[in-house]
């Protein structure tokens, strides 16, 4: 089976778990889910099992759209914090439905994570470290918008948990699907954990230089809240961003002048090279893996996270 096909498997199960007799969470869940989105956890944890043997793809994707489905139901919750309207394209849940709706369309996605992870034993483990991570991080990141003190050393801390941690589960989870050593899953939790901290620093790189028709999101709303690659950068609190005007909102014309020198600066440069400096690392975490397709799929994923453009 080849990672598409896997894929596929992965969106059956999702477009499947989401069915409830209560109108407005299959309608909203069924919205989120297709609209698509780049289902790169997804994948990495796929590619990851075929990389270390594993052939039984029907065993192996539930756990993937798990991972999808807590990745999908924090985007739901982010647009509510964010005040997001625009989500993979189409119109947030949020934005449609309302906060209410789209919070406990986030928490019925995260109910059907128990549900799909209920046969899975120990790896309900790794997928509970990454999720309380994952709210960790986002919560670091409104306290640091709200204390103003969103520095470059909170920025990793944010990102190490808010996005990587997912990833790093990802691929540990792929592994042990596929009865690996010890060793090989650290190895791909340090892949993850790589690839994870990459895709955050472009996804926020990508927030500054794209537009919202290209993202399917909208641009330039973490600058202009206060957090991201660029407030890290310019010292929120410290040096610009912290002219906000309100908790969570910055002044038009500092956006505007904070963007203009990112643009014009090395600060765009700097975070493509540390990302990519991470894709790098992470590669060389998969040399303990024989050839395969998988490990091409895993190499292909790193790189693709650094050189997407949108
Ligand atoms: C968005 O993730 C949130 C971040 C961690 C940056 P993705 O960019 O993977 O979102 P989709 O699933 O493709 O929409
Ligand atoms: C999305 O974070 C949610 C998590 C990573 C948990 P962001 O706010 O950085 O992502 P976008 O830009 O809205 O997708
Ligand atoms: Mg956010
Ligand atoms: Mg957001």
């Amino acid at each position: 089976m080849t990672l598409s096909e896997a894929i596929k498997t992965v969106e059956h199960i999702m477009s499947e778990i989401i069915n409830s007799d209560v109108k407005v969470l299959r309608d909203a869940s069924s919205h989120i889910l297709s609209a698509g989105g780049k289902r790169v956890r997804p994948r990495v944890l796929m590619a990851t099992y075929a990389a270390l043997g594993g052939t039984d793809y029907v065993y192996a994707a539930p756990v993937a759209a798990a991972v999808e489905l807590v990745h999908t139901a924090s985007v739901v919750h982010d647009d509510i914090n964010d005040h997001g309207v625009m989500r993979r394209g189409r119109p947030s849940v949020n934005a449609i439905w309302g906060r209410t709706f789209a919070l406990l369309t986030g928490d019925f996605l995260f109910t059907k994570v128990y549900e799909l992870m209920a046969p899975y034993r120990d790896l309900n483990i790794d997928m509970a470290v990454a999720t309380s991570a994952l709210v960790e991080g986002e919560t670091l990141q409104a306290a640091a918008v709200k204390e103003q003190n969103f520095t470059r050393e909170v920025y990793y801390e944010i990102i190490a948990r808010k996005t990587a941690a997912l990833f790093r589960a990802a691929a540990m989870m792929g592994a042990k699907l596929a009865n690996a050593s010890e060793a090989t899953v650290e190895a791909l939790g340090h892949y993850g954990y790589n690839i994870g901290l990459a895709f955050q620093i472009v996804d926020d790189v990508l927030d500054l230089t794209a537009d919202t028709a290209q993202l399917g999101k909208t641009s330039g709303i973490d600058l202009a809240q206060g957090r991201g690659y660029a407030a890290a950068y310019n010292g929120n609190g410290h040096a610009g961003v912290g002219t906000a005007v309100a908790e969570v909102e910055v002044a038009d014309d500092v956006v505007d002048s904070i963007k203009r020198k990112m643009l014009a600066g090395d600060a765009i440069q700097d975070a493509k090279a540390k990302a990519r400096q991470l894709a790098d690392f992470a590669i060389a975490s998969l040399a303990v893996l024989p050839e395969s397709q998988g490990k091409d799929d895993l190499i292909a994923v790193a790189n693709y996270v650094v050189d997407r453009q949108y």
